[in-house]
């Protein structure tokens, strides 16, 4: 339950939600031009009250999506997936005509398998197919407020596993046998000796904003201290909770679309229901602290 209303208007610009539970359109800015302390003070202020903001119409460079990216922090490197060969920094996510598969087809947080898990990804939208792959996403406040006190103690102090590789809960299947046949993913073996598998909290307090959240991806495949069978429940529980409609919010893209989600508290979903026509996203994610 939302306990209080969003805010719609900051100095520099509006924001107009597109769901109850998170997301707004923002409205007034354009991403070409500077972007003014007082213009980057709002869209921050912006993105923290509604977790995921969207920029539409949006006509900019690779360089200049870095230098608003670098903004709100440091950039961060997949560690499995080859970026684009002129600009590292970006990762160019594409789903062509004929290719089965897409990225990001599961509930999940950005890189929850790291130390130092991805804080925001940015996502600009260079082509789009005219019906499907629209973005879901779920706020991670709302779903941890909605459970009951019993569940909130039983889960306060534990700590999930994750792992960006050979997920139990889904079969141990390695990412590159995943996407393999996939002519547009480039996946690529990890640095070695880089540990793919964190434990992080499973009820989160945000850095900024101080709220809890619930954190559970598709990464998630154990709890610390538990057995498997015993973790499985539980697990299972809460990631069909937190898919919830109520928690959800769902954007339509279009071609210069930019979307900007906060990892420590939303979980998200890419759609893949727009089979024989492509889709190319431009992708920056922005390094994050350790989860708390
Ligand atoms: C991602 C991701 C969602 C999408 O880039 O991390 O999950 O809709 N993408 O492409
Ligand atoms: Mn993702």
């Amino acid at each position: 339950m939302l306990l209080e209303k969003r805010r719609l208007n900051y100095d520099t610009l509006e924001a107009v939600p597109f769901a109850g539970a998170l997301g707004a359109e923002i409205q007034g800015v354009d991403l070409s031009k500077p972007i003014t302390k007082q213009i980057f003070i709002d869209i921050k202020q912006a993105w923290l009250d509604h977790q995921v903001i969207c920029f539409r119409d949006q006509d900019i460079t690779p360089k200049q999506q870095i230098s608003f990216a670098k903004k709100i922090g440091s950039i961060h490197q997949h560690p499995f997936m080859v970026p684009m060969k002129d600009h590292p920094e970006i990762l160019e996510v594409i789903k062509l005509e004929n290719d089965a598969q897409n990225f990001g087809n599961l509930w999940h947080t950005d890189q929850s398998f790291m130390p130092n898990p991805a804080k925001a990804t940015m996502l600009y939208a260079k082509e789009v197919p005219p019906y499907g792959g629209d973005t879901q996403w779920s706020n991670m406040y709302l779903a941890y407020e909605a459970l009951s006190p019993g569940m909130k103690d039983l889960i306060a102090d534990l700590k999930v596993e994750n792992t960006g590789n050979k997920n139990k809960t889904r079969g141990g299947q390695a990412k590159k046998d995943r996407y393999k046949g996939h002519s547009s993913l480039k996946p690529k073996d990890p640095p070695k000796g880089l540990k793919t598998t964190n434990f992080h909290p499973l009820v989160r307090t945000h850095p900024e904003t101080g709220r809890k959240s619930l954190y559970i991806s598709s990464h998630t495949q154990g709890i610390k201290d538990f057995a498997f069978e015993e973790a499985l429940p539980l697990i299972s529980f809460l990631r069909k909770h937190i898919q919830k409609p109520e928690f959800t919010a769902r954007f339509r893209w279009g071609e210069g679309s930019l979307a900007l989600w906060d990892n420590r508290c939303v979980m998200h979903y890419a759609m893949n229901d727009y089979h024989g026509f492509r889709r190319i996203m431009h992708r920056i994610t922005i390094k994050g602290d350790r989860p708390r």
